[in-house]
């Protein structure tokens, strides 16, 4: 069996300044035409607004990480649960439920063409979990879709020299990111323990603006696309 396609959704890919209605409706007939192609999809859906806001709201009255990172979680389940109800409402064999774990996810493949899910445990984001849905699945590598077009060599939005990268390496990638893991609700070009697990389970990551879904699309069906891939060696 070929092995499932796994992308992170950035929560931001729901809440941004673009036309999320109209790019709702385009991912829906991307996801329908995949698995009219009889491939198997895993989506992994970011927290977005619902998660920031929330995780801000609590802040003040929760001082422990793991329960502003339950927070967090829960706002990815809800997004989820949007994908998931409307790929349900057109007739999608999808897995009706929004798996806890990725070892319960990657079983859904089984009875299921399109598998959804949030984030899992504190201590990560959904870039992390992706990667480990990934690797249960079989799957070598995983497409991360944000709200940037590339991984820059620094913050472009602080440093006015920074320049897009088309290829690198995963140690590249974590000297740029750091180790360390993110705060509750801190974003970054891509989560250090994702790029630490895909490091250990030799995972190549396809980052790019899922914004622009032709874009998505190239990196779903396996062709060359507009943004940064990340070799294992
Ligand atoms: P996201 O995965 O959405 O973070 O998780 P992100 O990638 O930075 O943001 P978007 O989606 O691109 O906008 C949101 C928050 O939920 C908690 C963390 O606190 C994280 O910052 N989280 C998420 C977990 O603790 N564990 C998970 O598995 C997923």
């Amino acid at each position: 069996m070929v092995a499932p396609i796994i992308v992170a959704l950035g929560g931001s890919l729901l809440y941004g300044d673009h036309d999320v209605k109209t790019w709702l409706g385009q991912l829906r007939q991307t996801l329908v035409h995949i698995e009219g192609n009889g491939r198997k999809i895993g989506i992994v859906v970011g927290g977005g607004k619902p998660a920031r806001e929330g995780i801000n709201l609590a802040n003040d009255v929760i001082s422990d990480r793991f329960r502003l990172d339950e927070i967090g979680i829960a706002a990815t389940r809800l997004n989820a649960t949007i994908l998931q109800k409307m790929l349900q409402e057109i007739g999608c064999k999808v897995a009706p439920s929004i798996p806890e774990t990725t070892s319960e996810a990657a079983t859904m493949f089984d009875s299921f063409n399109i598998v959804i899910m949030g984030g899992t445990k504190p201590g990560h984001t959904t870039d992390a979990v992706s990667v480990a849905f990934a690797r249960e699945s079989g799957s070598a590598h995983v497409i991360i879709a944000t709200n940037v077009s590339h991984v820059y060599t620094a913050d472009p939005r602080k440093d006015e020299s920074a320049t897009a990268i088309e290829e690198m390496t995963l140690d590249e990638l974590s000297a740029i990111t750091g180790t360390e893991s993110l705060k509750p609700g801190q974003s970054a070009a891509v989560d250090p323990i994702a790029v630490q697990w895909a490091k250990d389970a030799l995972l190549r990551i396809g980052v790019l603006d899922g914004r622009d879904i032709r874009r998505l699309e190239d990196a779903l069906e396996g062709r060359p696309f507009e943004g940064t891939l990340v070799r294992p060696e």
